[in-house]
Formats: C-alpha cells, sequence, structure tokens
C-alpha cells in the first residue's frame, strides 16, 4: 500500500526521484508482493554467510545445488503469483482452436517506409493453423499488402474495403495511437497487439558469448548514452555507492567511448569490432548491470533489463511497476523496493559476496521457467509477424470493413 501510494506519487509527478522512506520495506527486494513466502532459501538470508568473494559462476552453482537446489527454489516459487492479463496469450499455438484440416490462408503484411523494425524479421512464416505469412519491406515481395505497417509514420486517414488494413506500430514509453489505424501494436497487453522487448530482434549482430568469470573489483556495469537529467541523476546517486564502470556517453568513467573493446578483447566478433558487438559479451563480465528505463510506467520493461539476463548478470532495476509480471523469480533486484540508495547498495555489496545467493538469482535459468516469463518471451518482436499475420486473417485482411 505505501508502495503503491510512493509509486503513484512518483508517476505523477513524472519524476524519477527516489523515494525516502521513513522505514524500510518489510519486503523482500526480490519477490513479488503478492508472494506468500513461507519456504526460505539463500536470498532470505543474505547476510548471514560469511562474505566469500568469489569470482567463477560454476563453482557458486555447484554451492548454490548441494545447500538450496532447484527443488526447494521451484517449491518456493509454485505459488508465485504473477497477473497473467498484463501479458496476451497468442492463441496460435492453442491446439483446441485450431481445426486440423483448416483451409490454407496466406497473409502478408508490407512494412512502409523509413523504419527501425529490423531486416531479420523479412521472410516467409509458417505459422501454424495452415496459416502463411509473408512480411517483407520490398514492394515487389509483397505486391497485394493485406495490411501496411506504419512506424514512425501516421497511416493514412481514410482506409476503403479493399485496401489493406493500416497497422500502427509504436513501442516508446508514450505510445499513442494515432486515430488512423485499424490495428494497434505497443507494448501493453490492452493494445491490439502486444510486443514485449524480450526477443532477439532487438540486438541482432552481437556477440552473445558469457563471460564464466566475474569481475570481483567492479561489481556494476552501466551504458547509458541518452543522458536523461533524472535518469542521470538516480545513476549519479546509486553508483557513487558501489564499485562501478560507466561505458556511455552519461556518467563515463573508464577514460571515454568504446572502452569495452579495450577492456574486453575476448568480445571481439570481426577485426574492426565496434562497441555493440561487445555490448552483451562486456556486461557478462560483471555480477550487476544498472537498468533504468526512461521512464517508470506500468508494463514498459524494455531491452535494457532483457538484455542484462541474457548477458548471466543480475539487472538492478528502476522502471515499471508492474516488472514482476514480466521477469522470472528472482532474476532481478528491484531497486523500487528498497527504503534508500545506501540500503540498495549494501545489499548489492552483500550478495556480490556471497556466491550461494548470488547463484540463488541464475537459479531461473538453470531450474526452468517460472512465472509469466515464458509467455513474455513469445509475445516478443521476434513473433509479431505471425501473431499481427493472425490477427490480420481474423479480420478479413483486405476484404475488412470499413472500419
Ligand atoms: C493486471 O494487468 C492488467 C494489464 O496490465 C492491468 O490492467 C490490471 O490492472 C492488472 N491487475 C492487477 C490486479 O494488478
Amino acid at each position: 500500500m505505501v508502495a503503491s501510494v510512493l509509486l503513484l506519487v512518483l508517476l505523477l509527478s513524472g519524476s524519477l526521484e527516489f523515494p525516502s522512506l521513513s522505514s524500510p520495506l518489510p519486503l523482500s527486494p526480490t519477490l513479488s508482493l503478492s508472494n506468500p513466502n513461507t519456504i526460505s532459501t539463500a536470498v532470505d538470508s543474505i547476510g548471514t554467510r560469511t562474505s566469500h568473494p568469489f569470482r567463477e559462476l560454476l563453482p557458486a552453482f555447484s554451492k548454490w545445488d548441494s545447500q538450496v537446489g532447484c527443488g526447494k527454489f521451484g517449491q518456493k516459487f509454485e505459488s508465485w503469483k504473477v497477473n497473467s492479463s498484463a501479458i496476451q496469450g497468442t492463441g496460435i499455438q492453442d491446439g483446441d482452436t485450431c481445426q486440423k484440416e483448416g483451409p490454407r490462408r496466406h497473409v502478408s503484411v508490407l512494412v512502409k517506409g523509413w523504419t527501425w523494425i529490423p531486416d531479420n524479421l523479412e521472410g516467409i512464416y509458417s505459422c501454424g493453423c495452415g496459416l502463411s505469412c509473408a512480411w517483407s519491406k520490398s514492394p515487389v515481395a509483397i505486391d497485394r499488402p493485406d495490411a501496411l505497417l506504419f512506424e514512425g509514420a501516421t497511416p493514412p486517414r481514410t482506409r476503403r474495403t479493399g485496401d489493406p488494413l493500416r497497422v500502427y506500430l509504436d513501442l516508446e514509453a508514450s505510445r499513442k495511437p494515432t486515430g488512423f489505424e485499424d490495428i494497434f501494436i505497443g507494448y501493453h497487453a490492452s493494445d491490439d497487439v502486444q510486443v514485449t522487448y524480450a526477443g532477439k530482434s532487438f540486438h541482432i549482430g552481437r556477440n552473445y558469448r558469457i563471460s564464466p568469470v566475474k569481475r570481483d573489483d567492479i561489481l556494476v556495469y552501466w551504458s547509458s548514452s541518452r543522458c536523461l537529467p533524472q535518469r542521470n541523476d538516480l545513476a549519479r546517486r546509486f553508483l557513487s555507492l558501489v564499485p562501478h564502470h560507466s561505458f556511455g556517453k552519461c556518467l563515463n568513467n573508464v577514460g571515454g567511448l568504446d572502452q569495452s573493446l579495450v577492456f574486453y578483447p575476448d568480445c571481439a566478433m570481426s577485426k574492426s569490432p565496434i562497441w555493440w558487438d561487445h555490448l552483451h559479451c562486456a556486461m557478462s563480465h560483471y555480477k550487476f548491470v544498472l537498468a533504468i528505463e526512461n521512464t517508470f510506467t506500468d508494463s514498459y520493461v524494455t531491452e535494457k533489463l532483457f538484455y542484462a539476463l541474457e548477458a548471466g548478470s543480475v539487472p538492478i532495476y528502476f522502471g515499471a511497476p508492474n516488472v514482476w509480471d514480466f521477469v522470472p523469480p528472482n532474476s532481478i533486484i528491484d531497486g523500487s523496493k528498497f527504503g534508500s540508495l545506501e540500503e540498495l547498495a549494501s545489499y548489492v555489496k552483500k550478495v556480490g559476496e556471497d556466491p550461494v545467493a548470488y547463484a540463488e538469482f541464475h537459479a531461473w535459468r538453470r531450474c526452468g521457467i517460472l512465472g509469466n516469463y515464458w509467455r513474455v518471451r513469445e509475445m516478443s518482436l521476434d513473433t509479431l509477424p505471425c501473431r499481427l499475420c493472425q490477427l490480420v486473417a481474423t479480420r478479413g485482411g483486405r476484404n475488412a470493413r470499413d472500419l
């Protein structure tokens, strides 16, 4: 209650100011608000084990296996409550809704104009239930589109029957339909089609090598080059409390840009590496990655968080109040659940010196996926072509009535 009132104040004031609570919240920062936490595991006894600087992940995992283990972890989160309405379902893979001998259907989507939508989505998809889907930016590949996808540009104001359906995509925090689209794609479950940031399409052509060894001199990785004043201020105040590397333009403390190329030559993918090749591999050398959204709003959980998770690091997260509906249990440290940045910093340091507790933050990927995470991945940009084609087919494609 206190937390939600504070968050409300935070959201209304449009500020990233850290709430200054008079008393710490009685919640474990790794759990969702609704979790009945009865089984205790390593994260519940942080600070009770003797601190033990460590670098190697695999021995830490073995220790956790013998002291806690997937069985107990699974039991603890068996009744973990997430809001399943925060993520859409596909319906495509659902065998019950799909007739085996259904008629074959084909839907084509032409991606219009200049857009960041990645080229690697181009192609033909088999979507199940007899539906095939063609997706391209090329008016030759898609000469008779069933739908036009706009992003960054407003769709035509009118549509006559027989014209392609108008689709508009906006994944920014401030997402808003233009009023001229037939189908709106955003990051929220209430949009016609939801797209989460938990896919591969947001970071193509990068080195996915994950370091098995973590630094023990520097705890936290940060990289931001859009220096928004409020995000910067929060980062500055937190990072001043922990040993960190900041690689981006904002608060850079590694001697300039592109230093990850110098620090981590093992991450090079080619003879002329560029910093974003290194991003994933570079952050994997750190136990923690600071991830602060540009806006704190419901369901706006971006690649900043998923990227760190995939790099085998533990995100320290400031962003969507319902972030636990998007991530596996015990996978992140939710910064907003601490009474102060000092408390957060001290917690992070303790976890960083406790191989068993730290290993528990990786249990989600070793023991099997719990919570909404399975569907969060399923609803990513990677699967957008089939999901959009499915909806276009349902609406009747070009032959849909004027809306
Ligand atoms: C569950 O998520 C949906 C979609 O984000 C939201 O509208 C609803 O208020 C949430 N319910 C609860 C109980 O938080």
